[in-house]
């Protein structure tokens, strides 16, 4: 599949997906959401592709928010759509994407940039790269999910202190945050995402599908998540995944997992 805004390419079960507008510093507009939305949706039902990786095209930005110039002159019925229609088409699906999704922050995230790597199941920087959410310096708030994953990872006082300020950290500051994992050289910064994927991909994906539910479910509201991790666990006990990695294991063989 091609697309106008991303590219999508599959190597050895990682799929790489940029966000590729760099005259635009990669701003997200809704034709590139769709896109991306198209890319895993595609991508949920390839059974070739293991891991995601994001990143944005160019040195300079990873994504710098969400396109103001589409926005401007939006009603607050438009502005509530344009939210509810990200959140679930892009932020939300990437959040509970039953394969493990990295964001490689490759410069600037900002706003709907910081939201989508927010939403990635980690995160990890290069040392150029800059975070912010400062949708209040154009008199609106983070509309993508901001004001709910900034808390969950950094605590309420500094996402209060960021959303707030409109400031930008830098990489290192992020790593101190917890919002990043990992911070090197942007040259180095593909190796390093390709690493962790492959590392990962060593695991059985149906756990590490089950696994993610779980985690996820710690932050939804009304539910129970340690009733979640006791149903994802025995329904891991059921499948072919299990039966390989348990006799491998006592085999003293490696797992060569069958993915179901
Ligand atoms: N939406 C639309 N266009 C954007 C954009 C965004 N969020 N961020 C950058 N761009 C565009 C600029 O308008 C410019 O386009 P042009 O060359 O056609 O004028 C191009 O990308 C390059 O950006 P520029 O501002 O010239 O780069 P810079 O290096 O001087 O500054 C930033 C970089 C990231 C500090 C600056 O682009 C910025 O503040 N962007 C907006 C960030 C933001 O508020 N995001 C939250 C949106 S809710």
């Amino acid at each position: 599949m091609t697309y106008e805004n991303i590219l999508a390419e599959e190597q050895d079960g990682i799929l790489q997906i940029t966000i590729n507008r760099p005259t635009k510093l990669n701003a997200l507009n809704k034709a590139t959401i769709n896109e991306l939305h198209e890319a895993f949706s595609e991508a949920k039902e390839n059974h070739d592709v293991k891991v995601v990786i994001l990143t944005g095209s160019g040195g300079k930005a990873f994504v710098a928010g969400a396109d103001i110039s589409e926005f401007a002159d939006f009603s607050p019925e438009e502005g509530r759509e344009l939210a509810a229609e990200g959140q679930a088409a892009l932020f939300d699906f990437v959040a509970n994407f039953p394969k493990p999704v990295i964001a490689a922050i490759n410069g600037f995230a900002l706003g709907g940039g910081l939201e989508l790597a927010m939403a990635a199941h980690f995160r990890i920087a290069s040392d150029n790269a800059k975070m912010g959410l400062p949708e209040v310096s154009l008199g609106v708030i983070p509309g993508y999910g901001g004001t709910q994953r900034l808390p969950q990872l950094v605590g309420k006082g500094r996402a209060m202190e960021m959303i707030m300020s409109a400031g930008m950290i830098d990489a290192n500051q992020a790593l101190q945050y917890n919002l990043v994992n990992h911070v090197t050289s942007l040259e180095e910064l593909p190796n390093l995402a390709l690493e962790l994927a492959n590392k990962i991909m060593k695991n059985s994906l149906v756990a590490i599908s089950g696994a993610i539910k779980a985690i996820n479910a710690n932050y939804e509201e009304g539910v129970n998540g340690f009733e979640i991790e006791i149903s994802e666990f025995g329904h891991a006990f059921g499948t072919a995944d299990f039966k390989e990695g348990t006799s491998a294991f006592l085999n003293k063989r490696k797992a060569d997992f069958p993915g179901e």
